[in-house]
């Protein structure tokens, strides 16, 4: 068969006036126009082109046909300025019913708020809308962008198993049963982790694969059960050629979808970006920087500043814009976010606060407060007092939820977080539990320190570090450790007796026997990327076939039960669920 089409619908122009063409799409739009004709807005994925067709057609929406005509100008006056096509229409028509459609379940148009669930049960309907066909397509042009930059880097893509043992991501494992081993299981890769180190000791060099990794975790906008990431590792390299090529790849991607190629990404320290954020994936869009005030009451009178820490933020004309109502919230935000209250003050003219606690301040903290801060007239001073830790957490929070632009706003502000900690707490036992995984290499400066025990080991750096992009994390990566004896001592650190590091990573372990190279590796969610490229809040307007919140998937219906007969040949038998 010869393509029915000769144009695309949304490609035609005033230079194609008097060509005879033919287009193939969907029936976005009907309208009558005098007795015998009608305007068809006919669609496929670049657009729409307007169709004039005689009455005896009975055209309804989403119907798939084949219309030739002629392409001609539209009368003066009629001329559709919002549609690229809008100063021509295909006249003449011949129109060849190629397929018919039901109504549709909801409207196609963006601008539609349709419910997830019925979105997704008729997926195949909602990828016609421009909003996905785009968002498809952005996603295709990451993809290939980031896989040409790794191959013009010399990296080898090489495909890991889907079906493995458990890797150490830290989230639960989705399971398959064996059916030749009754009773065990199989793991789907939490990433390629393990593999791609396998990959090093085995001379690879360079490793790359844009992969599917899989994770029983509770599921929000930016996470998912199954997801992708460009998954990269390579030998004798440290953190500074990580950074080099992943932000070639990234740059790449970037330059592909918005035409613009991003400077060097620039690094921040985790410790930082604590202290001046209060996250350990700072959105830097927009200022609003955690503001030091510790000193300011080191004498203080105040009950509630009398504490380790106190920290400020400026809500720039907040005094004006925010009530007693909304400042109640914020109040009520800061205690579920683990504060014990808010300290709030108006700056008034001469820069002089009002507030409930301005009483129990002496005349030079009065003064301190807003000049540190740099508040003026206007501004809402916000101020929590408590742990450092806690002051960090709970002041990074309000300054996302006072500043924060919206996700398409604001520009695209990569950045590297360095100098990870090793630990991020201590477990009922007292053992630390690990930041990122348990193969990640301590600093250099910090090993004597991993003789300590207690609350010490959480000064131990790592080196790790992520990739953080308008205050999502990206990525993640580190120097891995090469050493059986590093790794070993970790092990012991972790709390992770011998026979169960050599069940769980023993492979591992017995490959270092055998010769490996020093490597450091990286892997970042293309999801994420792209749905902050699109624009979009959540990644499921990125994924062609995505689970809802709740993890189902309404089109298949997965998860569904599966029958008797086959649990019995699995060896497996269903319990009812506890009550
Ligand atoms: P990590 O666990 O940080 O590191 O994952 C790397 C990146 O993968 C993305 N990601 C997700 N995206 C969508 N849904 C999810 N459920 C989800 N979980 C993670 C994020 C995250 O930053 N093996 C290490 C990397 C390494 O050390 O080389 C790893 O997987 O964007």
């Amino acid at each position: 068969m010869t393509s029915l089409r000769t144009d695309y619908c949304g490609l035609l122009r005033a230079a194609d006036t008097g060509r005879v063409v033919s287009v193939c799409g969907w029936v976005d739009r009907r309208r009558e126009h005098g007795e015998h004709l009608a305007f068809i807005d006919l669609r496929d994925h670049t657009g729409i082109v307007q169709c004039v067709v005689d009455e005896k057609h009975d055209l309804r929406s989403e119907y798939v046909v084949r219309i030739t005509g002629t392409v001609r100008n539209r009368l003066d006056g009629t001329v559709n300025e919002s549609l690229a096509t809008g100063e021509i229409e295909v006249g003449d028509c011949e129109v060849e019913v190629l397929s018919v459609s039901e109504p549709p379940p909801f409207p196609l148009h963006d601008r539609v708020d349709v419910d997830e669930n019925i979105r997704l049960r008729h997926r195949y309907v909602d990828l016609r809308r421009p909003r996905m066909q785009a968002n498809l397509r952005l996603r295709a042009t990451v993809n290939a962008a980031v896989r040409a930059a790794m191959e013009r880097q010399g990296f080898v893509e090489v495909e890991t198993p889907m079906l493995v043992a458990s890797t150490p991501e830290g989230a639960r494992d989705f399971v398959v049963p064996s059916r030749s081993s009754p009773g065990s299981f199989y793991a789907l890769p939490q990433s390629p982790q393990l593999f791609k180190q396998l990959c090093m000791v085995g001379g690879i060099d360079r490793y790359y694969q844009i992969a599917r990794c899989l994770r029983d975790e509770d599921l929000r906008a930016d996470r998912q059960f199954e997801f992708m990431q460009l998954d990269a590792e390579a030998s004798f390299v440290g953190q500074d050629e990580v950074f080099e090529f992943i932000g070639e790849a990234v740059r790449d991607a970037t330059e592909a979808v918005t035409g613009n190629r991003i400077g060097d990404i620039p690094t921040m320290t985790w410790a930082d970006a604590q202290e001046r954020f209060g996250s350990d994936k700072p959105d830097v869009r927009f200022g609003m920087e955690l503001t030091e005030l510790t000193d300011v009451f080191d004498a203080t009178e105040a009950k509630v500043f009398q504490v380790d820490c106190v920290k400020g933020i400026v809500y720039e004309g907040g005094a004006r814009e925010l009530g007693r109502n909304a400042i109640d919230d914020l109040t009520d935000s800061c205690k579920r976010w683990g504060a014990k209250g808010l300290a709030w003050f108006r700056v008034q003219e001469g820069a002089t606060l009002d507030g409930a606690l301005t009483k129990f301040m002496s005349d030079a903290e009065l003064a301190a407060v807003p000049e540190r801060l740099g508040a003026a007239e206007g501004d809402l001073v916000l101020i929590i007092a408590d742990t450092r830790r806690t002051v960090n957490h709970v002041l990074g929070l309000l300054r996302l939820e006072l500043g924060r632009p919206p996700v398409n706003e604001g520009g695209l502000d990569f950045l590297w977080i360095t100098d990870f900690p090793l630990f991020e707490a201590l477990d009922e036992a007292g053992n630390p539990i690990p930041a990122h995984h348990p193969f990640t290499m301590p600093h250099p400066d910090d090993l004597a320190l991993l003789a300590e025990r207690g609350d010490a080991l959480l000064q131990v750096r790592s080196q790790a570090y992520d990739l953080v992009l308008n205050g999502w994390e990206l990525g993640s990566g580190s120097v891995r450790i090469h050493r059986r004896d590093v790794q070993s001592q970790i092990f012991e650190l972790l709390g992770i007796a011998d026979e169960e590091a050599n069940a769980k990573f023993g492979f591992l372990l017995e490959a270092f026997r055998f010769g490996a190279p020093p490597h450091a590796g990286f892997a970042f969610g293309l999801d994420r990327l792209v749905a902050l490229l699109a624009g979009e809040e959540n990644i499921r307007e990125v994924i062609a076939y995505p689970k809802t919140q709740s993890g189902s998937d309404p089109l298949t219906n997965a998860p569904t039960p599966i029958d008797a007969r086959h649990l019995e040949e699995l060896g497996l038998r269903v319990l009812p669920p506890a009550t």
